[in-house]
């Protein structure tokens, strides 16, 4: 098909984003883009972002009207079950992301590169991200640190950026644990002037982790693209959360940032440990819930046993 050529005909629908159709909310909806961010921050209307991980969670976030869904590292954590997001690959976050695409038609797909992927060479980075957008179908990368030489290359390679500052959880060891960052005034000066230079390289969005909430509304007045925060208060253009702490499926206690939204935990060991017991005292499954013969097998069975021929 020719890149001149859209669907619906006349050169207007160049700039005319698909309309999808919510199940959930019955409401049109616009497919979300890179460029509709800067529009909803420019018209002080708040992004929505959640993290997603394969088509179920994806699906859900994407039917609920969430705007950005964000294939994160965190991945590592609330699904893998590792203490840290430092030992996800490529290939994993691939596969997820992969799994993700195929649930979401509304919102904006971003990716996460994990730790160790964007490190090294910038054309290595690009590589990486490139197979992100290639065989996975994520429509941005999210990186980590104020790393601009890396977003003017994927930039270049016509590949959206969502930056990531403050609380960066692949420099753990360097932060030395998990601590809420910006808090003094070099340091917030510092994460400003880094917001600053990702918005400058061409990054289009900017998550904004665990820093004080004066900080962070400073950055996000200061700074032409929208930040999300997570842990960095409500001035945020947007907010983001972990889909297993917003829905109460993570097991370690949570964050002060986090507002659990369901126990979705209980509520599946509830419905779990039902099922168990009904097993046990064969009320699982019943007839309704069996299949049957047709009724010319039936009696011809029951023919066949009262002659000894079955
Ligand atoms: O990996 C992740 O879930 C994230 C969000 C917390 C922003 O990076």
């Amino acid at each position: 098909m020719s890149v001149t050529s859209f669907p619906g005909g006349d050169s207007s629908a160049a700039t005319d984003s698909p309309t999808i159709c919510s199940a959930t909310t019955g409401k049109s909806k616009t497919k979300i883009t890179m460029p509709m961010l800067a529009e909803m921050k420019r018209q002080a209307r708040a992004i929505s972002a959640l993290t997603a991980y394969d088509y179920v969670t994806a699906r859900l976030a994407d039917e609920a009207g969430i705007d950005l869904i964000l294939v994160g590292d965190s991945l590592a954590m609330v699904v893998l079950g590792h203490e840290n997001t430092l030992a996800v690959t490529v290939d994993e976050m691939l596969h997820h992301t992969r799994a993700a695409r195929r649930g979401v038609r509304r919102a904006l797909l971003v990716a996460d590169m994990p730790f160790g992927s964007y490190h090294g060479a910038v054309q290595e980075g690009v590589a990486n991200a490139i197979r992100f957008v290639k065989e996975a179908g994520a429509e941005a990368v999210k990186i980590e640190g104020p790393r601009t030489e890396l977003v003017r290359a994927l930039v270049a390679a016509e590949i959206p950026v969502v930056g990531h500052l403050g609380l960066t959880p692949q420099s753990i060891h360097r932060m030395g644990g998990y601590r809420v960052q910006g808090r003094n005034v070099e340091s917030a000066r510092q994460l400003k002037a880094d917001a600053l230079a990702l918005a400058e390289a061409g990054a289009g969005a900017l998550v904004l982790e665990g820093v004080p909430r004066e900080v962070a509304a400073e950055i996000t007045a200061e700074l032409p693209i929208p930040t999300i925060g997570i842990g960095a208060g409500p001035e945020c253009d947007g907010q983001i959360l972990v889909f297993h702490d917003l829905v109460g499926l993570s097991f370690a206690p949570t964050a002060k940032f986090v507002r659990r939204y369901a126990d979705s935990g209980a509520l599946m060991r509830a419905a779990i440990a039902d099922y168990r017991e009904d097993v046990e005292r064969r009320a699982f499954p019943s007839d309704a819930e069996s299949y049957h013969l047709p009724e010319d097998a039936r009696r011809s069975m029951e023919a066949a046993e009262k002659t000894g021929t079955l």
